[in-house]
């Protein structure tokens, strides 16, 4: 399988019950390598662009003000087929829904507060990762 790149958040929720590392470690510990990071708040205008594409269901406003709530982690994750690593780690976006021993299963309260957010495929990875990035800042010279 391909290396390639996907596009993390870690939300606000997990932020706040200080999940971080934990998050991370679930990255690293399963092939993942995180080859840029950055904590941000997320103002209201790049919350409503990153999500753009759920802009008109129901639970847009309701998504904008969670992701708006608190600082977030974003961070690029490479590694053999990371897209879909990635979604595996994290579970269904419902935590009621997601197998034991997932991010969400394991660190999420709801589906509206879900702790991560991972590209669901690598055309929307390249997007998200320039939607959050500049080249120079994706330490491609780690190894
Ligand atoms: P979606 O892209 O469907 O899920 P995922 O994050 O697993 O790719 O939805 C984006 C986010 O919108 C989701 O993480 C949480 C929120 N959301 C709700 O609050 N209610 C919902 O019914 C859905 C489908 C999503
Ligand atoms: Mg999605």
């Amino acid at each position: 399988m391909a290396v390639e790149r996907t596009f993390s958040i870690v939300k606000p929720d997990a932020v706040a019950a200080n999940n971080i590392g934990e998050i991370y470690s679930r990255f690293e510990n399963n092939g993942l390598r995180i080859v840029a990071a950055k904590m941000m708040q997320l103002t209201k205008e790049k919350a409503e662009g990153f999500y753009a594409e759920h802009s008109e269901r129901g639970f847009f406003n309701d998504l904008i003000s969670f992701m708006t709530s608190g600082p977030v982690m974003v961070q690029v994750l490479e590694g053999e087929g990371a897209v879909m690593k990635n979604r595996d780690l994290m579970g269904a976006t419902n935590p009621k829904d997601a197998a034991p021993g997932t991010i969400r299963a394991d660190f999420a309260t709801s589906i509206d507060e879900n702790a991560a957010h991972g590209s669901d495929s690598a055309e929307s990875a390249a997007r998200e990762i320039a939607y959050f990035f500049s080249d120079a800042e994706i330490c491609d010279r780690i190894r």
